[in-house]
């Protein structure tokens, strides 16, 4: 019979990748979807039907990490194998001006999920979505599984409260629970709001005239950036080990924000000096000014490593982001015909 794998956060960036990688396994895969009043599920649309076998090859149940009751239901009906907690508010940024819904939602609700699991399908295996963002002020460079957090903001600090709940469950109740430590991987796929997507949006908008100037903050932070299509790998990997631990995954290559809007103007040939602006309103309370991992246990375990470098991410980012800009501009110029 084929696996089952639940994820929370399927609408996600990471989510969708996930949903794809299992689905291509032969996977049962099943997501947790919060109700929207717009649509959410457009990432993972065209997973939704087969179109191969007209069949609906994800389930979809509606629920909440802060809502204990529909956990319980969805996980008493699907009784997955492996379950996959990726929902969070994820924006570090953001994390500041709701530092109280971030802990509810990426601590407290991690808690819910666990306890849940403990109840209705205890041998489970279960990935917690970790981040480089509990290194923080980093304490060592590289940052490895045994680097101490201090972390920067009410995010990173709700990571850690989840990142020990999950090995507590591993000890206590002998769970077979696994963090990842993930360092940042984008893709075309990114919210448009982190960074990264931020400058591929605005660059070739600003290409096809569509867009004047691009504002950001701090652009002397640096960040070990990988592809998300290759990072869900490393969470499927982890799952399928005799025993369940935690792992960095990592590119081990850092650039600055600015490295990035460099790569990123010099690809679409703009002098990114004449149109990039720092707005001070983007600066964060505290800052993580170095994110650089070291991914040497994943490579050795699980026989990961990443396979797209920093200029093919630029690349593959801009060129995507472009074709929607040029498409922006050809919806602009027929509606004034
Ligand atoms: P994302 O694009 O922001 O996706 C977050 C997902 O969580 C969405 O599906 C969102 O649903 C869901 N969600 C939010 N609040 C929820 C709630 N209360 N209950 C259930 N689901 C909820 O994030 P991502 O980039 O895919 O990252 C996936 C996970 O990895 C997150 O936990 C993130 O913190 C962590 N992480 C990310 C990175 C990175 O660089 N991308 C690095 C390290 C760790 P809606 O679509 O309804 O909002
Ligand atoms: N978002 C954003 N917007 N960031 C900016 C901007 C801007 O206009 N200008 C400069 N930055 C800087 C931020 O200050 C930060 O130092 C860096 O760009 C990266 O910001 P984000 O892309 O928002 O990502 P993040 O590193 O804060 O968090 C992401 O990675 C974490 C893993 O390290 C998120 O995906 C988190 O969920 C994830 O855990």
């Amino acid at each position: 019979m084929n696996k089952r794998a639940l994820i929370v956060g399927i609408t996600g960036q990471d989510g969708s990748y996930l949903s794809e990688f299992l689905v291509k396994k032969g996977y049962e895969v099943h997501g947790v979807i919060r109700r929207s009043s717009s649509f959410n599920t457009g990432r993972i649309e065209h997973l939704y039907q087969d179109p191969h076998e007209s069949t609906v090859a994800l389930k979809l149940h509606y629920g909440d990490l802060s809502d204990g009751s529909s956990l319980r239901k969805i996980l008493s009906l699907v009784q997955p194998n492996e379950i996959y907690n990726l929902g969070a508010q994820s924006h570090v940024k953001v994390s500041f001006e709701q530092p109280v819904y971030t802990v509810e939602v990426d601590a407290l609700g991690t808690i819910i999920l666990l306890e849940a699991i403990r109840d209705t399908c205890p041998e489970a295996r279960f990935y917690q979505a970790g981040s480089s963002e509990m290194f923080g002020k980093v304490q060592e460079s590289p940052q490895t599984e045994t680097t101490h957090f201090y972390p920067r903001s009410p995010y990173g600090c709700a990571k850690v409260f989840a990142h020990w709940q999950t090995i507590n469950y591993r000890e206590a109740y002998g769970a077979f629970a696994c963090n990842g430590i993930l360092f940042n991987h984008e893709s075309p796929r990114r919210g448009e709001t982190f960074v990264t997507r931020k400058i591929t949006r605005a660059a070739t908008r600003i290409k096809e005239g569509l867009q004047k100037k691009l504002y950001l903050g701090n652009l002397e932070a640096k960040r070990d950036w990988g592809f998300a299509g290759d990072y869900v790998e490393a969470m499927w990997l982890m799952l399928q080990q005799e025993k369940p631990d935690d792992y960095v995954v990592a590119t081990g290559h850092t650039h600055s924000v600015k490295e990035f809007v460099k790569a990123v103007f010099t690809y679409l040939d703009i002098d990114w000096e004449q149109v990039v602006s720092v707005d001070p309103r983007y600066y964060r309370p505290t800052e993580v000014d170095l994110l650089l991992g070291n991914a040497t246990k994943c490579r050795e375990v699980l026989g990961w490593s990443p396979q797209v470098n920093f200029q093919e991410l630029v690349k593959m980012m801009t060129e995507a982001d472009w074709e929607l800009a040029r498409n922006e501009r050809l919806i602009q110029e027929n509606n004034q015909l």
